[in-house]
C-alpha cells in the first residue's frame, strides 16, 4: 500500500534549517526557525530549568504513567501562568500536550468534534503549520486580513470585516501575543473590539500563545488572552512552554477549554482526556514537571522570570539597534516598525527575490516571506543584516 503515498509539501521553516546547516560558509546568520539564541549563538538551558532538573534527578522515584491530562499540578500552574485570576479555575479544563503544536492539533480536533463543519478563520499570514495541520485534518480554512504591507502594522479594519463573517460553530484563531510571522499585534482596545464582535457573532475564539514573556512581559503578553477568557462564553487556548522555558525538545504544551459555566467543565475535561488517549495516550511529562517545579518554587520562579526578562530585553535591544542602523543608512524611517513589533519575529517586507539575494550575498537565512528571527541576531550581526537589506534594495 505504501506505493500509493504521495510526497507531502516540505515545511518551509524546517527546510530552511536544513539549508542553513548545509551552507559551508563560515559567515552565515540563521534567522529562520524560532529558537532563542544568546549573543554567543547558543540556545542555553535556562538556569531555573537546570536547577529543577538536578532536583528532579534526586527526588523522582518513578516514571510510571501520570494521567491522561498530565499531572494536575502542571495544569494548575499553567492555567495560573496564562490566565492569572481572569477566570475561576473551576471553569477551565486543561490537558498537557506534546508541545504547543500538540495543543493546536488537539484544539482543532476538539473543535471538529463539537462542530463537524467547523471553519477555522486564521490570520493571513499565520504560522505555516497552522495551515498545514488544518489541511491535513481536512478542516476548512478561511483567511482573514491581518497585516498591512504598507504600515507593517495590523490591518484592523480588514481583520474585523473578515472575522465578522465567522459564525456560531466556527473558530477564529488568534495569536495571543508576538504574532508569528509578522510581529504586529493587537492593542487592548483592539482586543476589546474583537471580543465584542465574537460575542455578536457567536464564533469561538481559539488562541495560540507560544511566546508569553517575549513581547511586553509575562502579564502584559497574556492580557488579550485573559480579556477573551473572561468575556466570551467559551474559548480554546493552546499554550507552549518551548520558548519561554527554553525546553523546545521536551515537547511541553497545554490545551485549555474555558467556559463560563462550571457545570460544563467536567465534560470538557473528559473530552480533552479522551482526545489525548486517542492521539498519543499520556502526554510527555519531563518538561511539564520541570515547568511545574519552576512555577511552584518562589526562588526558581523568580530566577526564571528574571532570565526570561533578560531574553526579552535582549531582543528589544536588537530591534532598536536594527531600526536605528537602518534609519541611519537609508535616511528613512520606513523600518521604524521593527522597533514597534514584538516577539521573536518581524516580517521585513522583502520580496522572495530579495530574501534570496540576502542569502546569496551575506549568508542570511530568513523565511521566504521575509519573516526573520530577531533572536538569531547579535550586536555584531545586526550590521551584516542592515548591509544586506540595503544592498538587496528592500
Ligand atoms: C517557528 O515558527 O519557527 C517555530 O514555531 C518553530 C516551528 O516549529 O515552526
Amino acid at each position: 500500500m505504501f506505493e500509493t503515498l504521495k510526497e507531502q509539501p516540505a515545511d518551509k521553516i524546517l527546510m530552511l534549517m536544513q539549508a542553513y546547516k548545509e551552507d559551508p560558509r563560515e559567515q552565515k546568520v540563521d534567522l529562520g526557525v524560532g529558537v532563542y539564541k544568546d549573543p554567543q549563538g547558543r540556545t542555553p538551558i535556562m538556569r531555573a530549568i537546570k536547577a529543577a532538573e538536578k532536583q528532579l534527578w534526586e527526588v523522582e522515584e518513578t516514571k510510571a504513567y501520570t494521567g491522561l491530562a498530565g499531572d494536575p499540578a502542571y495544569g494548575d500552574a499553567m492555567v495560573n501562568l496564562v490566565l492569572g485570576d481572569a477566570v475561576p479555575r473551576s471553569n477551565v479544563a486543561a490537558a498537557a500536550t506534546p508541545g504547543g503544536t500538540g495543543a493546536v492539533r488537539q484544539g482543532f480536533d476538539l473543535a471538529r468534534m463539537a462542530s463537524p463543519g467547523v471553519r477555522v478563520f486564521h490570520s493571513d499570514p499565520t504560522w505555516p503549520n497552522h495551515l498545514s495541520i488544518l489541511g491535513h485534518m481536512g478542516i476548512e480554512k478561511v483567511p482573514y486580513r491581518y497585516f498591512d504591507d504598507e504600515t507593517r502594522g495590523v490591518d484592523f479594519d480588514g481583520m474585523m470585516e473578515d472575522i465578522g463573517k465567522a459564525g456560531k460553530g466556527d473558530v477564529v484563531l488568534l495569536h495571543g501575543c508576538c504574532h508569528n510571522p509578522t510581529g504586529a499585534n493587537l492593542n487592548p482596545s483592539q482586543w476589546k473590539a474583537v471580543i465584542d464582535l465574537l460575542l455578536e457573532t457567536g464564533a469561538t475564539p481559539m488562541i495560540d500563545i507560544a511566546y508569553q514573556g517575549f513581547g511586553d512581559g509575562l502579564d502584559a503578553d497574556a492580557e488579550g488572552v485573559r480579556m477573551v477568557a473572561s468575556s466570551v462564553p467559551e474559548c480554546l487556548i493552546a499554550a507552549s512552554c518551548s520558548k519561554n522555558f527554553g525546553i523546545y525538545r521536551e515537547r511541553t504544551g497545554i490545551l485549555m477549554a474555558v467556559c463560563n459555566d462550571p457545570a460544563k467543565q467536567k465534560l470538557n475535561q473528559q473530552t480533552l482526556n479522551y482526545l489525548n488517549r486517542q492521539n498519543f495516550s499520556f502526554p510527555p511529562d519531563h518538561g511539564a514537571r520541570l515547568v511545574t517545579m519552576v512555577l511552584n518554587d518562589p526562588e526558581l520562579r523568580g530566577d526564571w522570570a528574571a532570565e526570561l526578562e533578560d531574553v526579552r530585553l535582549t531582543m528589544l535591544g536588537l530591534r532598536e539597534q536594527l531600526a536605528a542602523e537602518l534609519q541611519r543608512l537609508t535616511g528613512s524611517d520606513r523600518f521604524g516598525f521593527l522597533a514597534q513589533h514584538r516577539g521573536m519575529f518581524s516580517r521585513l517586507g522583502a520580496t522572495p527575490e530579495q530574501v534570496e539575494a540576502m542569502r546569496e550575498s551575506h549568508g542570511i537565512y530568513m523565511v521566504g516571506d521575509s519573516r526573520f528571527n530577531v533572536a538569531g541576531l547579535n550586536k555584531d550581526t545586526v550590521p551584516v543584516l542592515v548591509e544586506a537589506i540595503v544592498k538587496a534594495g528592500v
